[in-house]
């Protein structure tokens, strides 16, 4: 019998049927069992009355990949349509319980947990419907260019030999024994397929090497690139884009409605009649400052703040969720950028933002030799490093200009997601490589810790002292062999999560108890105290000599806040019979945990 998926069951009622796919759940209510299977197009679910099939499948953990025969009835519930008096194949039983989730319509826990377990959180309704929307996103993108711009798709190289965008945030890659860059954009190459075919555009990964933490960046991401010559204004670039957005918003609204209705149906507007506001920077600051009383008119960027208040402000006037921000200053802008008729401080570049974030930069480029030699120079660069691309304006380039748009900032703003992790599918950052954790060294062993704590301290100059004692088993035993008071004291307590089996750090003052259901919450799920022994065996630590230092360990370390309010911290470094003692913020930044309330007396 030939498959059908679950998306065609409410048309084949009364028929035979046969689908395969995942075992999502299972529910019994006394006689009756509801089954929902997976498949690409979304959920089926099965009665099961007969003891037999029940029998197959109610020891099997989601994931199991089942294949059932039987008769597609209408059904009363969400579903529309259900199989009954089924027949089940197992074809691959799971007895492994999934560390995540994912099975539930709505995934609980927090992002960097659902990050650690990135290929099965991937598998979440929620989480696949921001990536079936991505991919439309994509495709609209690749039809708009392709159809009404009338571009060309090319395809530029990833291991370059310059930076494009100049700054310092590029990777550098050994290449057989030379240094080479990773492309932060495929900025110059689409400059070049300009004096090919005018109009070109492309999907291209970019690469930065962004140092800090922040909700909207990542070290590796892609980019909608776009580039064209010949126009009349420079603005006609801001028009395309504009009709850009515009079209995939349609295009989600035509193609992607169950998935936002997965989403809950939240989605940033851009009325096909409502043309973006266009404000300059310096009128964008002016807006800023009157609407607000925040002066940065003397700053030469956008704080965060200021993107958010101008989209709201564009959202209030016109309804809207986009509005461009033209004429930057040279100073924030790449070598390349085009130096305004009028005013040579300012460039003829624009930013586009979205529901609150910067997703596109872009503008006219200099077309000129001598004029790009020049940007080149004033920004402190090599124009010997850049000999191909210089050639294309020795031998002719038209006005022209474009943008880069980056496709998880786009996905994370138009679906309004809080943190742009969530708009990849496996996000590199400053913690992550390709959604991995990089590991941290992970130290096992009293001395070896202790010995790591040390060495960690003199590497940072971080004042401290290290005493030897007794064995102290209680806090005010600790409190007079170290010679400190009993507040100053910290407490190092491993819990360990009920339903991932993970294992978390918390740390508070020693005159406190753990608040287990604060500790809890700020984890995501119910925790309980490991053993003594799984501590030594995981750790090689003995319960009274864990240190604060989670990170150590390769553990998520949370600090109570009230560690912070004591000038000196006291803890045991590895062994119940030696502390160290130093200052609070000094520990806070060694051991980079997170805050919290997570003690009571
Ligand atoms: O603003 P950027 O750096 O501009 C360029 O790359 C130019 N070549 C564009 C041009 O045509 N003139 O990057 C363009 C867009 C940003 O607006 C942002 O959406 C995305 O790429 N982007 C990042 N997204 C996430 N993490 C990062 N670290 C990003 N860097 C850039
Ligand atoms: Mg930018």
């Amino acid at each position: 019998m030939q498959r059908i998926l679950s998306r065609e069951l409410p048309n084949a009622i009364g028929q035979q049927v046969f689908i395969r796919g995942w075992l999502n759940n299972l529910r019994s209510l006394g006689k009756v069992s509801f089954l929902v299977l997976r498949d690409r197009t979304g959920f089926a679910q099965v009665v099961i009355e007969s003891k037999e099939e029940l029998a197959k499948v109610a020891s099997l953990q989601p994931g199991s990949i089942l294949s059932i025969r039987g008769q597609a009835a209408a059904s009363q519930s969400a579903f529309k349509a259900e199989i009954v008096e089924p027949a089940i194949e197992v074809e691959n039983p799971i007895r492994e319980v999934p560390p995540i989730e994912y099975y539930k319509p709505e995934m609980q826990g927090d992002l960097e947990f659902i990050l650690d377990h990135r290929p099965i959180s991937l598998r979440n309704r929620q989480i696949q419907a921001v990536f079936k929307i991505q991919a439309e996103i994509a495709h609209a993108y690749r039809l708009y260019m392709h159809d009404t711009v009338q571009g060309v798709e090319y395809f530029a190289p990833n291991i370059i030999g310059a930076s494009s965008e100049g700054g310092a945030e590029f990777f550098n890659v050994d290449y057989f024994g030379y240094t080479a860059t990773l492309a932060q954009s495929s900025q110059l190459y689409k400059q070049i397929m300009v004096g090919v075919n005018e109009r070109v555009f492309a999907l291209m990964p970019f690469f930065r090497a962004e140092p800090s933490q922040t909700s909207r960046h990542l070290s590796e991401g892609k980019q909608f690139e776009f580039e064209m010559g010949f126009f009349n204004h420079w603005h006609e670039i801001l028009d395309i884009q504009e009709g850009c957005i515009k079209f995939i918003l349609q295009y989600l609204h035509r193609h992607s409605k169950a998935e936002i209705e997965t989403l809950k149906g939240s989605i940033v507007e851009a009325p096909a009649d409502v043309p973006f506001p266009r404000l300059t920077f310096k009128e964008a600051q002016e807006l800023y400052f009157e609407r607000t009383g925040i002066d940065e008119r003397s700053e030469p960027d956008l704080s965060p703040a200021a993107e958010r208040e101008l989209c709201a402000w564009a959202k209030e006037k016109v309804g809207t969720d986009l509005v461009f921000i033209t004429d930057w200053y040279v100073s924030k802008r790449p070598f390349y950028s085009f130096p305004n008729e009028q005013d040579p401080t300012l460039t003829n570049t624009f930013d586009l933002l979205c529901a609150g974030t910067e997703i596109t930069s872009g503008g006219q480029r200099r077309h000129a030799y001598e004029s790009m030699i020049e940007g080149i120079r004033m920004k402190g660069m090599n124009p010997a490093h850049f000999e191909d691309y210089l050639s294309i304006f020795k031998y002719g380039m038209p006005p022209h200009g474009g943008f880069g748009m980056g496709l998880e900032r786009l996905t994370m703003t138009l679906l309004k997601l809080k943190n742009i992790r969530e708009a990849s599918l496996f996000p590199s950052d400053p913690k992550r490589i390709a959604g991995n954790r990089i590991k941290a060294h992970i130290f096992f062993g009293g001395e070896n810790i202790r010995n790591e704590i040390i060495r960690r301290c003199r590497d940072k100059g971080i004042q401290f002292e290290h005493k030897a004692h007794e064995p102290t088993p209680t806090s005010q035993d600790s409190a007079r062999a170290r010679g400190t008071r009993i507040e100053e004291g910290v407490k190092s307590l491993i819990l360990k999560g009920k339903s991932s089996k993970k294992n978390y750090q918390f740390n508070i003052p020693s005159h406190l108890k753990l608040d287990i259901k604060a500790a809890s919450e700020a984890v995501g799920e119910k925790c309980e105290f490991e053993e003594p022994a799984a501590i030594q065996e995981r750790f090689g630590l003995s319960v009274g000599g864990v240190p604060p230092f989670g990170n150590l360990l390769n553990l998520d370390n949370f600090f109570d806040e009230e560690i912070l309010t004591q000038k000196k911290a006291a803890f045991n470094c590895g062994l119940p019979t030696e502390s160290i003692i130093m200052e609070s913020k000094d520990l806070a930044n060694l051991a980079e945990p997170k805050f919290g309330k997570f003690a009571k007396s």
